[in-house]
């Protein structure tokens, strides 16, 4: 049975809509963190080492949670996180990403793993579409792909650089999920058990594709042989700064690094470049003894100076999630896995729902904080961890 949408209050219950709806083994494929999974409650408590300090009695009646980034204004401090995959919790869910971040004017980061293409994505969403790419064994299949993104007319590129190798997620392990997706009975069996979910790839025809990669593999390649041929190249664990570099001097416009934790990587990435940098831990799903982004914001920060764009992701759930990232000097919050629980459960009205949800919460924590724009927050519109520090 699925959840009615309306019912829906905060992102905590879409992903209990999301758990009924897909079969365990997708579930857990997309909650899933590395080894035994410290990092991903991290995320979740970082945040609640700080508070907001709230101001009284001034004017908030004109609120707005509008934002400037890279010189484009976005409706709201939020974007929606790459993910790969994502066609098969929902068929088409990249497009129903594309399409509710263009409805609501907030960035959406394509996968080059996603199932849908880039060249589509752009159709749907033209400037609210950035592309994110791996590096990987191949050089020029990642430049061709930075080509495409250019004649897709894509002005964001986003590199993630924290997947040198595969990371050991054991819940994938125990339910024999792994890629290219093989229908084992364990598999199937968990399928039927989940008739809504099984309907949309009834009516697909199967396991979707991953579109980005087709050019690369032979004329009429199965999904399994493109997948496999995914594997083949990702992850690229001899990769190095140079590729970076590589990848700024052929991409003409704004190029954004994601996954970066330590501070001298981020005084490296502004070195050779780059305008932008992603805060992240891969949600939890690469190395379990990562610091959440929060930990390290601060350090960034002061190592790259005011100018740099800095984005943060990884376990952002409240509006008032946002709000703390922000205070902290992070333009955009980014969400991954309640937007595509959203897009499970009730396809792109699904991920409007989440936007949604995250902006009242947005706005009336900035009614609370006695702010009517984002940038009145700094770090005194905030508490830290260190409790007992003076209020000046
Ligand atoms: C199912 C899934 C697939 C993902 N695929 C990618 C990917 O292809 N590229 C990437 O940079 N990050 C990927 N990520 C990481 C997200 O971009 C993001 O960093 C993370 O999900 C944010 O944390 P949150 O899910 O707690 O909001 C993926 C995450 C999930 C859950």
């Amino acid at each position: 049975m699925t959840t009615g949408i309306d019912s829906l209050l905060n992102l905590d219950e879409v992903r209990g809509a999301a758990k009924r709806r897909l079969p365990r083994f997708l579930f857990d494929f997309i909650e899933g963190g590395v080894d035994g999974e410290l990092c991903l409650r991290r995320n979740r408590a970082a945040f609640s080492n700080w508070t907001v300090l709230p101001r009284y009695l001034v004017d908030v009646s004109a609120r707005s949670q509008s934002v400037q980034v890279f010189g484009r204004e976005y409706a709201a401090p939020i974007g929606i996180s790459p993910m790969g995959l994502a066609g098969l919790a929902r068929p088409q869910a990249d497009l129903m990403f594309a399409a509710a971040a263009a409805k609501r004017n907030i960035p959406y980061i394509m996968s080059s793993a996603s199932n849908a293409s880039i060249e589509k994505a752009a159709r749907v969403a033209g400037s609210n579409v950035w592309f994110q790419v791996y590096p990987t064994t191949d050089e020029r299949i990642s430049q061709d792909m930075v080509r495409r993104a250019v004649d897709a007319g894509v002005t964001t590129l986003v590199v993630t650089i924290d997947v040198p190798v595969h990371a050991n997620r054991e819940r994938n392990r125990r339910n024999g999920f792994g890629r290219p997706l093989r229908l084992t009975p364990r598999i199937v069996f968990d399928a039927l058990l989940h008739p809504n979910w099984l309907a949309g790839f009834v009516s697909t025809r199967g396991i979707p594709m991953m579109e980005n990669w087709m050019p690369y593999a032979p004329p009429g390649a199965s999904q399994a042989v493109v997948s496999d041929l995914y594997g083949s190249l990702t992850p690229a664990p001899a990769v190095q700064w140079q590729t970076l570099e590589e990848l700024r001097r052929i991409w003409p416009h704004t190029l954004v690094v994601k996954g970066v934790l330590n501070p001298a990587d981020a005084v490296q990435c502004a070195s050779l470049g780059a305008d932008g940098m992603i805060i992240s831990n891969h949600g939890g799903r690469q190395l379990d003894m990562a610091p959440s982004p929060l930990q390290v914001l601060p350090a960034i920060r002061s190592a790259v100076g005011p100018a740099m764009t800095l984005m943060v992701d990884s376990g952002v759930r409240r509006g008032s999630d946002v709000i703390l990232a922000s205070a902290l000097g992070a333009t955009l919050a980014l969400v991954g896995r309640p937007m595509l629980y959203g897009a499970a459960v009730h396809g792109e009205e699904g991920v409007l729902k989440v936007i949604d949800i995250m902006r009242r919460e947005i706005d009336l924590t900035m009614g609370q904080a006695g702010i009517c724009a984002l940038n009145q927050l700094d770090g005194r519109s905030i508490l830290g961890p260190e409790f007992g520090r003076a209020l000046t």
